[in-house]
């Protein structure tokens, strides 16, 4: 299996119920490093342009809104299969529909606020933590 890396988002609602250590912790169990990572109050424009392949999705407002609300954690993680596995760990979209231990299913309350973002694909991963990281920020653990 290949190395890969994959954007994690942290978000509003789970840094504001401080569980931000737990989240982390559930990735590093899993064997991903974090090799990058910052909070980030983010901007309109910067929620309108990460998440534009949404744009004509209904819930585009709403999700834009909810992740303005507050600072969010970004971070870049390494692993073998790092993309699906945070996937797996992350669990459904809809908290009531997350498998048991799932982050989603243990800190989330909704599908529009559901403690977590990880990238989706290879395509979605290169181009996310292009978004938010250069070059210089990532530092891989070797
Ligand atoms: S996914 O993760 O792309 O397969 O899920 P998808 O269903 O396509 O949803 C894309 C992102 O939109 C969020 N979402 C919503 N936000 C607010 N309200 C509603 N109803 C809603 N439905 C979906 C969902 O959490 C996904 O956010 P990210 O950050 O990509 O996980």
């Amino acid at each position: 299996m290949a190395v890969e890396r994959t954007l994690s988002i942290i978000k509003p609602d789970a840094v504001a119920k401080n569980v931000v250590g737990q989240i982390i912790a559930r990735f590093e169990n899993a064997g991903l490093q974090v090799v990058a990572a910052k909070m980030v109050h983010l901007s309109q424009e910067q929620a309108e342009g990460f998440y534009a392949e949404h744009k004509e999705r209904p819930f585009f407002g709403d999700l834009v809104a909810f992740m303005t609300s507050g600072p969010v954690i970004v971070q870049v993680l390494e692993g073998e299969n790092a993309i699906a596995q945070n996937r797996d760990l992350m669990g459904a979209t809809n908290p009531q529909e997350a498998a048991e231990g799932t982050i989603r299913r243990d800190f989330a309350e909704s599908i529009d606020a559901n403690a977590v973002h990880g990238s989706d694909s290879a395509t979605s991963a290169e181009r996310e933590v292009a978004y938010f990281f250069n070059a210089e920020e990532i530092c891989p653990r070797g």
